[in-house]
């Protein structure tokens, strides 16, 4: 894969995919920014990145916060250029049985995953124009295609990605940048240790793999979105469940 030598922005890349992510990126020989609002996790995940002679820095900023993506932004331009590939990863879940759920569970879900990506993706697009190249890579979920018991507001948010890429891919495409989803299925990371063990076992019955998914797979989707061998893939939704029945 051809990677080497391009500048990477990596949001939620402190802890679980996006580290995974991070590291992955450093392998192929790119430059990587990481943003996340979980600095100690950050700084510690760039410092040892850094150690082993990879390109890598952490910059601090909460996504659904506007000026903080703008901050970082400055921040990354100053210290890399222009940015080649965009990794919109960073998304949290507040499940709770609609019923159950209060407008500002909702709201805040919406807020960080949808709103993030956006004011990631305005932040980062101008250099990407200029430059008439780009990669816009998102994280949806298989809740944004299939919709999840006690995640009305997670699953809003996945397929609202879902729409923001294809809408962006028929905006940008004609300016050279390609911009894409991932729908990432199970995956063995922090953010799925909250899920009682009645769930996990009906999980494993609808994934017809003899394994959960893990950050690497869904690392190696976007180490393939961004390399050459994708560059005519445009508005896609590219699926890592192991054929997970929906
Ligand atoms: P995780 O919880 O392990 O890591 C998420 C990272 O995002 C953390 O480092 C966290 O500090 C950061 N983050 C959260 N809110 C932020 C904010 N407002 N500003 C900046 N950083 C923020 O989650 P995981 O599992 O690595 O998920 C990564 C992406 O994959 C998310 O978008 C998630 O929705 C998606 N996904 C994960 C699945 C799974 O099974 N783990 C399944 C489907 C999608």
């Amino acid at each position: 894969m051809r990677i080497s030598g391009k500048t990477v922005v990596i949001t939620g890349g402190a802890k679980g995919i996006g580290a995974t992510a991070a590291r992955a990126f450093c392998e192929q020989g790119a430059q990587v920014a990481i943003i996340d609002f979980d600095e100690k996790a950050g700084e510690a995940l760039a410092q040892q990145l850094h150690a082993e002679g990879n390109d890598a820095a952490f910059f601090k900023a909460d996504v659904s916060d506007e000026q903080d993506v703008d901050s970082a932004a400055q921040a990354i331009a100053e210290q890399f250029g222009t940015v080649d590939i965009l990794v919109n990863n960073a998304g949290i879940t507040m499940d709770a049985m609609t019923l159950k759920m209060d407008v500002s569970t909702f709201k805040r879900v919406l807020d960080v995953n949808v709103t993030g990506v956006f004011n990631c993706t305005k932040a980062f697009l101008p250099g990407m124009v200029e430059a008439g190249a780009g990669r816009i890579i998102s994280t949806s979920s298989i809740a944004g295609t299939g919709g999840n018991v006690g995640q009305a507001n997670y699953a809003a948010s996945k397929a609202a990605i879902i729409g923001m890429t294809k809408t962006w891919a028929k905006e940008f495409g004609p300016k050279g940048i390609t911009v894409n989803a991932v729908a990432p299925g199970f995956i063995e990371t922090e953010m799925i240790e909250s899920i009682p063990e009645k769930v996990i076992a009906q999980i494993r019955q609808l994934t017809p793999f003899p394994r959960f998914g893990r950050p690497e797979d869904i690392a190696n989707a976007y180490l393939f979105l961004a390399s050459d061998q994708a560059s005519f893939i445009n508005g896609t939704v590219l699926e890592v469940d192991g054929g997970m029945l929906k």
